[in-house]
């Protein structure tokens, strides 16, 4: 089972559906990747700050070992951390995550969050989050995002990364980005799920050439799992009715439904699953179509509903407001 893929404005082709390592245990994170690939996931969506960059790598390593892929078979994502957009950061954290994942370049390197931290040394805590102090201390950097982006653009040159992209970015913020970039953003990964569809957003990276990739696809699902009030507080997409109806009729699962509504409409997924069943379903969501009456119907329960906001989680940082 192979995904579809999206062309990126370099060139280059990115599988449309693939795997988050978000909330992949260390423990199972080896054995979870190796059975993706064996599954046929392609596309790999790591970041230092899932802390399980060697891991991820070590499945990998494995499958290419027994020869079930080439290196260049796979598309292996990865993310510059908040507290490395310093410019004489970028390239040495770059170089550690390509060292933890045993590889020697990331087919996509992104800008997780634009916002700028101060250092922390990975000798000091590794993935450092976003405290200074590793408790409550969140301390800005001055690094702009011009000089955090040129040199992403030199990991580019370097050939560290293939392409490089950006997340959690807003309109305004691309606008300025783009009026800078040697390299453009190949892609922006965002929330995005029926709760917080963003469509304006969606219709400028469209007009700009830049492939979307929606992250916590499932809404609030991701979040429950973290134990978040926000997210137990709000009904669940998989039964919803708007969702369960289309369900049956396709007899898909929800979650097949959910994905099939971002893959319709061109955009690309990463659904992490710790199961291998889901697993296996999350990536059979390219071979059927729903009407467009039925996208419309799941773009309408758009409640502008963020979970993903640092502001919830550390009380400040307003990147969304
Ligand atoms: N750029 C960013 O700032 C950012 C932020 C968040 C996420 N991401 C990326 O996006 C990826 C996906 O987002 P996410 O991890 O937040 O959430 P997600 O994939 O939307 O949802 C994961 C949750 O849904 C459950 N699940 C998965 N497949 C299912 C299925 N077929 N049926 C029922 N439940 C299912 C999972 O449980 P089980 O594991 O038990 O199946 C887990 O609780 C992340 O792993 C990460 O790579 C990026």
């Amino acid at each position: 089972m192979a995904s579809p893929t999206i062309k990126l404005n370099n060139g280059y082709e990115m599988p449309q559906v693939g795997f988050g390592l978000w909330k992949v245990d260390n423990t199972t994170c080896a054995d979870t990747v190796y059975n993706a690939i064996l599954t046929g996931y392609r596309l790999f969506d790591g970041a230092c700050d899932y802390g399980n960059e060697m891991e991820a790598g070590q499945g990998v390593a494995r499958a290419i070992k027994e020869g079930i892929v080439k290196r260049e078979d796979l598309f292996l994502v990865s993310k510059l951390w908040n507290s490395f957009h310093d410019k004489e950061q970028v390239e040495p954290i770059c170089k550690k995550q390509l060292e933890d994942w045993g590889i020697d370049y990331f087919d996509l390197f992104i800008v997780h969050f634009p916002v700028a931290l101060k250092y922390v040394d990975p000798q000091v805590r590794y993935p450092p989050g976003w405290q200074y102090d590793g408790k409550d201390d969140v301390q800005l950097s001055n690094a702009t995002i011009q000089e955090t982006w040129q040199a992403m653009e030199s990991l580019v040159e370097k050939k560290m990364a293939k392409s490089i992209g950006i997340s959690n970015f807003q309109g305004a913020l691309i606008l300025d980005l783009l009026r800078y970039a040697k390299v453009r953003p190949a892609t922006l990964q965002i929330e995005h799920h029926p709760y917080l569809v963003q469509p304006t957003l969606l219709q400028l990276a469209k007009a700009e050439g830049i492939a979307v990739t929606a992250y916590s696809s499932f809404g609030p699902q991701s979040f429950i799992e973290l134990g978040w009030d926000k997210a137990k507080e709000t009904p669940v997409l998989f039964e919803h009715p708007v969702i369960t109806t289309i369900s049956k009729k396709y007899t898909k699962t929800s979650a097949q439904v959910l994905l099939r509504w971002a893959t319709q409409r061109g955009l690309a997924v990463i659904p992490k699953s710790n199961n291998q069943t889901r697993l296996e379903q999350n990536l059979n969501v390219t071979d059927f179509d729903l009407d467009p009456s039925e996208l419309d119907a799941i773009s309408g329960l758009d409640r502008h509903l963020r979970f993903n906001n640092p502001t919830d989680y550390l009380g400040t940082l307003h990147i969304f407001a």
